[in-house]
């Protein structure tokens, strides 16, 4: 495949920025997006120029760390599926993509298609966690867990902190995330103890950081790789408003 690429190009968080077209030969259907991206990277090179700058990691969509706005929309538009699952073989030979950062006041740019999402670790730092002393690993019945409750669980647990949420939304707002990371603690007994600490301290570090608010507009979900549902945010208003009653 022949592929057209305007991408992002942004020396630092100072810079303007601007988007540069670039012509990419050689691409098989079947590399991913950022394999794509990658052999890019390998005809800038020989050719003298300066690669452009993406994050990854896992590249098999459990680490977070892809982060590609595709033709407007975060990760690209297919359902449950990060930068890195997305294949080429979705796109036409001859086709022009448009490649830009996740856009948000709270994940400032740091360079091209890299920026800087560490205002979600501050917000894990804030509440995010069980703080008891586990011992060693205990057995797996010690603690019966209703099966509907490990589910549901499971399935916010099951959220990599991507930011596309954040990306997708007009209001920048990281409610999604932060309803999964605040909801999958909250079910289970482990995490009961803290709850009410944990939601207050969470939702004052994600305002701090300077995410929007949620107006229900369910762009988040859409565009979420694991697909975490909204009601999760009705969880964690019901979680937020019980915490602020006991307080
Ligand atoms: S809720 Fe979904 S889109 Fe948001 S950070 Fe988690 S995995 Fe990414
Ligand atoms: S590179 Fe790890 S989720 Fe995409």
């Amino acid at each position: 495949m022949k592929l057209t690429l305007r991408i992002w190009r942004q020396k630092s968080g100072s810079d303007r920025g601007r988007l540069v077209e670039y012509a990419v030969a050689d691409v098989s259907p079947d590399m991913s997006f950022l394999e794509m991206l990658d052999v890019l990277n390998e005809q800038l090179i020989a050719r003298g120029e300066e690669p452009v700058a993406f994050d990854s990691d896992c590249r098999e969509g459990i680490c977070g760390m892809c982060s590609l706005v595709i033709n407007g929309i975060a990760h690209g538009g297919f359902r449950g599926t990060a930068t890195c699952q997305l294949h080429m073989r979705h796109f036409k030979d001859g086709q022009t993509i448009t490649i830009e950062p996740w856009r948000a006041k709270a994940f400032p740019i740091i360079k091209d298609l890299v920026v800087d999402r560490s205002a979600f670790d501050r917000i894990i730092q804030a509440g995010g966690f069980v703080s008891v002393n586990t011992g060693g690993t205990p057995d797996g019945n010690a603690i019966p867990v209703p099966k509907q409750a490990s589910d549901s669980s499971m399935d916010a647990a099951a959220c990599i902190g991507c930011g596309a949420c954040v990306a997708a939304c007009k209001n920048a707002s990281a409610m999604l995330f932060v309803a999964a990371k605040v909801s999958h603690l909250a079910m289970l007994p482990q995490g009961k103890v803290e709850r009410e600490r944990r939601v207050l301290e969470m939702v004052r570090q994600m305002d701090a950081e300077g995410f929007g608010s949620c107006t229900v507009t369910g762009s988040c979900e859409a565009v979420c790789p694991k697909e975490i549902s909204l009601g999760f945010i009705a969880q964690m208003n019901r979680e937020y408003f019980k915490a602020l009653l006991k307080k």
